[in-house]
Parts: C-alpha cells; sequence; structure tokens
C-alpha cells in the first residue's frame, strides 16, 4: 500500500480537482463548493461535472468525469447517495486519487451496506475517501477550499480536523472573526477510510502545520490512533476536543455520526498516555493552539506574571496553581531589576505589580528584563485598562520588548492578558497578528501556559 503522507497530498495540493455535482443554482452545495473553489484562489485546475449544464460560473462543464481531458487528483463529490457508487467506479476508471465525499444517507442513518459498497470501490481502485458526510476541505497554503463553509479562512499553521459538518462549518466562521489562522480544515464525518490517524500521519510531516486540533465524537480504531498520536506529539502539539463526555452525550455521538463512543475515561486515558492534550471546551483548544503554534516549548517551569492591576495579579496567581504553572521566587538581583520599572510603592517580588500607574516604558522594562533574566521560564503580562495607559500603546510596548529581546537572542513563551472594554479587544487582537497570544481574561492566559507546559514535558523540553 502506498504511504498514507503521499496518498494524503493528493488531497492537500492536488494539482487539478473536480467537483461532481457542480450545480447550476446558487445556494446549492454542489455550487457552492464550486465557487469556494474559485474565490479562495485555487490556482490549479478546476472541471465541474454535471450531465445537463454547459458551463458554471464561467467554466467548462463536463458531463462524466471520464470525459475531463486531464488527470484528476481530487474528486469532490456532492450528488445524492446512491447515485455514489456509480460515480466512484468512474472514478476509479479515470485513475482518481482521492474524493471527498459530502453526501449525506450513509451510515449514519443506518445505510452501512451503501458505505460498504462504496468502500468495496475504492480499495478496488485504490482511491482514499474523505467522508462520507462531510463538509469538505481546506489547505490554505494550496488556496484550496473545497467546502461549502465559509470562504474567508485565515491562512496560519493550526490543522483543525472535526467530525461535525456543521460544527466544522461554525467553527471556521468562527476563527475568521478571532483570526485564527489556519492550515486545514478537514471534515472526517464517518470516517470510512481515511481516519484521524491517516490525518494526524499527513500534519506530523507538513511543514505549514505546527498544532493539530481535533473535534472528536468517537475512534473506529483507538489503538492506531494511540500510536500514531504518541509519535506526533512528540514532534507537535495535538489537542483533542472529545465529545460524548457524558452517558446521553455518548448516545447523541451514537446518532449523530455513527461513532461508537465508548467509555469517556478510556479516552481520557489513552489521550494521556500519548501525549494528547484533552480540551473540554472550543475555547480552551483554539486558546491553546494559538499559543503553541506561536511561541517556543517552556523549557523552565518558573514564570512571572507582570502586571499593573493588583487583583488581575492575584487571580492569575491562584490560576497558575491550579494549571501547573510554577512561579517564579526571583532573586534579589532580579528584585532589583524590576524595581527600577515601577514606582516606590509597586511590588517587585512575583506578582511584580507595576501599579495603576504604569505606563508603556514600564512595562516595556519589566518584560525586556524578565526575558533577558536567566530565573525566568515563562513571562504572563497582565494589563487592566486604566487611563494613563492606552490598551494599544500597551501592546506596542510588549510588541517592541518581544522584538527586541529577540534580536538579542532572547526566545521564551510569553501570554498576554488585556482586561477592559472594546479598545481592550483592538489591542489583543494587533498582539495576536504579531504572534503574541493574548486573551480577555488572565484565567485563560495561564491556562493557556499551563497547556504549554504540560505538552513541553511530554515532548522532553521540560524535566
Ligand atoms: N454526475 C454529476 N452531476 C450530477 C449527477 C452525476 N451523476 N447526477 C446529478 N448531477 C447534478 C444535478 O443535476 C445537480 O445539478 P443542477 O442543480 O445543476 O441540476 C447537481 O448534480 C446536484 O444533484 P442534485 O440531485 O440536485 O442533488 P442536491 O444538490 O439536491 O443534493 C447533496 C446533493 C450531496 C448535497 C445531498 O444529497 C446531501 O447529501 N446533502 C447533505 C450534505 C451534507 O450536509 N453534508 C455534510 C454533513 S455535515
Amino acid at each position: 500500500m502506498a504511504n498514507v503522507v503521499e496518498q494524503l497530498k493528493h488531497l492537500f495540493m492536488p494539482k487539478s480537482v473536480a467537483v461532481i455535482g457542480a450545480s447550476r443554482h446558487p445556494g446549492k452545495i454542489g455550487h457552492e463548493i464550486l465557487r469556494n473553489l474559485i474565490e479562495y484562489g485555487f490556482e490549479g485546475k478546476i472541471y465541474p461535472i454535471n450531465p445537463t449544464a454547459e458551463e458554471i460560473l464561467g467554466l467548462k462543464v463536463y458531463p462524466s468525469i471520464l470525459d475531463v481531458p486531464d488527470e484528476v487528483d481530487l474528486a469532490v463529490v456532492s450528488i445524492p447517495a446512491h447515485k455514489v457508487p456509480h460515480v466512484l467506479e468512474e472514478c476509479g476508471e479515470k485513475g482518481v486519487k482521492t474524493t471527498a465525499i459530502i453526501s449525506s444517507g450513509f451510515g449514519e442513518i443506518g445505510n452501512v451496506e451503501l458505505e460498504r459498497e462504496v468502500l468495496d470501490i475504492a480499495r478496488k481502485y485504490g482511491i482514499r475517501i474523505l467522508g462520507p458526510n462531510i463538509i469538505g476541505v481546506v489547505y490554505t497554503p494550496s488556496k484550496l477550499n473545497a467546502s461549502f463553509g465559509p470562504r474567508d479562512v485565515v491562512k496560519g499553521n493550526i490543522a483543525f480536523l472535526s467530525q461535525s459538518g456543521a460544527l466544522g462549518i461554525a467553527l471556521m466562521g468562527w476563527t475568521i472573526t478571532e483570526e485564527i489562522g489556519l492550515s486545514a480544515v478537514v471534515s472526517l464525518g464517518n470516517k470510512i477510510d481515511i481516519d484521524d490517524a491517516d490525518l494526524l500521519e499527513f500534519f506530523y510531516e507538513d511543514e505549514n502545520t505546527r498544532v493539530i486540533t481535533i473535534y472528536m465524537e468517537g475512534l473506529r480504531d483507538g489503538r492506531k490512533f494511540m500510536k500514531v498520536a504518541a509519535k506526533v506529539t512528540k514532534k507537535k502539539p495535538v489537542i483533542v476536543l472529545k465529545s460524548g463526555r457524558s452517558e446521553r452525550g455518548a448516545k447523541a455521538a451514537a446518532s449523530h455520526t455513527g461513532s461508537l463512543a465508548g467509555a469517556d475515561r478510556i479516552f481520557d486515558a489513552a489521550f494521556k498516555q500519548s501525549g494528547v492534550l484533552r480540551a473540554i471546551t472550543f475555547e480552551d483548544m483554539f486558546d491553546w493552539a494559538r499559543a503553541l503554534a506561536t511561541q517556543p516549548p517552556v523549557k523552565m517551569n518558573e514564570a512571572v506574571i507582570i502586571t499593573n492591576g493588583g487583583g488581575a495579579g492575584v487571580m492569575a496567581t491562584d490560576a497558575a496553581e491550579e494549571y501547573g504553572v510554577n512561579l517564579l521566587e526571583p532573586s534579589p538581583k532580579l528584585i532589583e531589576t524590576f524595581r527600577k520599572y515601577m514606582p516606590e510603592f509597586g511590588s517587585p517580588r512575583n506578582p511584580v505589580d507595576l501599579t495603576g500607574q504604569a505606563d508603556a516604558e514600564s512595562y516595556y522594562g519589566a518584560v525586556k528584563a524578565a526575558f533577558e533574566s536567566e530565573e525566568v521560564g515563562a513571562i504572563i503580562v497582565l494589563y487592566c485598562r486604566t487611563a494613563v495607559l492606552d490598551p494599544m500603546d500597551m501592546a506596542k510596548a510588549v510588541m517592541d520588548a518581544v522584538k527586541d529581546a529577540k534580536e538579542e537572542g532572547y526566545v521564551k513563551p510569553i501570554v498576554v492578558n488585556l482586561l477592559g472594554g472594546e479598545d481592550t479587544i483592538k489591542a489583543s487582537k494587533e498582539l495576536n497578528r504579531k504572534g503574541i497570544p493574548s486573551y480577555p481574561i488572565p484565567e485563560r492566559a495561564v491556562k493557556t501556559l499551563g497547556a504549554m507546559i504540560k505538552w513541553s514535558k511530554w515532548a522532553g523540553y521540560l524535566k
């Protein structure tokens, strides 16, 4: 059997894509997939297939895949389920390498025989199948949006795999609003062929992906997943949000994607044994992914909190204990250094309280000092909106400190929290754009650092 990574290159980096069931009618799935492919800027060849149309969205239409005068790497199939075996036979004859089957109406409604038939045809011709029952696939480095989800997926280095199609679409939209950069969105659906483990193998090798996130309802082959995950997580963080934790939730998952959800504690143990970070909410999953995709590993679990608000510092201190973040006891020398950036009534211990009158220079100085200190392993910067320091100026001070420290060779993980109104959200977005993970409450910043510590330990960066 061909190497799975090579096979999946046809899915993510196809030279040509056919849309079987490309519809003439805007609003129909087959039409919107074709539009997304064109408008997201796919640079390879696009072949719409429809026996009753001649031209759609300015492209010549072919009645059958067999009429396409070129090789086809990926066929996206969007026709009613009962018609899928026939077109798959044609794909086989044509030598199509991979298919993404959008159609619903297979195992998820008990139609396992049809599923079996489709799989048998695919095996006969060596075609790999993504799905069925999916929203499609996006791979931003290839400018490939072969989905009927939102179009403007933000380019980045987080891969997002989702067993649920609708949730996948919803979260694609959410990542756009939150400006979370993705390398890929992969809808897995019924996973009759390509599964989580196969995709992990691909993203393990993929240079455009630093973190892999998965929304999972169940696994067909738990052992295969664990084996691959244990390898992948040593190189790249894998964050899984596995739903169906409750008994009722597990039943709902079974009727949604036909998943045999299994006892949740078995999943929990399996994730721990294979170094997978388990997130309970989407917020956690993307909070952690954002930081793990941009920050270096934690090499010393000795964090320092720099704040202009005592209360926020206390909240972060409590959270640190809860999430496994060790707070540094600064040496007298470091205490003296921090003292330079605060008034007399500030506190140079950890949390380093620059006080409410902190200005941009105080933040710049304290953050830069934390980068330069050999005692500090990770930096948590907190800011409460004050009238004396505009949030954008605070953000700029942090960006400058990170940039200058980096130029001088000091690299360590940093997480930020800006607490306040509308203008703190804007400043936070600016930090995120610059690759400095920023969150709206202190606990989310600290919890994220906790996840980074967990992964850094697993991957051997941290003793
Ligand atoms: N080859 C190519 N095109 C074909 C074809 C074939 N063998 N048979 C029909 N077509 C054309 C149709 O003529 C139609 O084009 P038109 O609108 O220009 O006439 C188009 O392909 C689509 O076929 P149609 O029969 O109209 O199907 P549909 O668009 O109503 O539904 C699915 C097709 C796949 C969208 C639908 O069956 C389905 O499964 N929907 C759910 C999908 C989903 O939600 N997936 C994600 C789950 S999270």
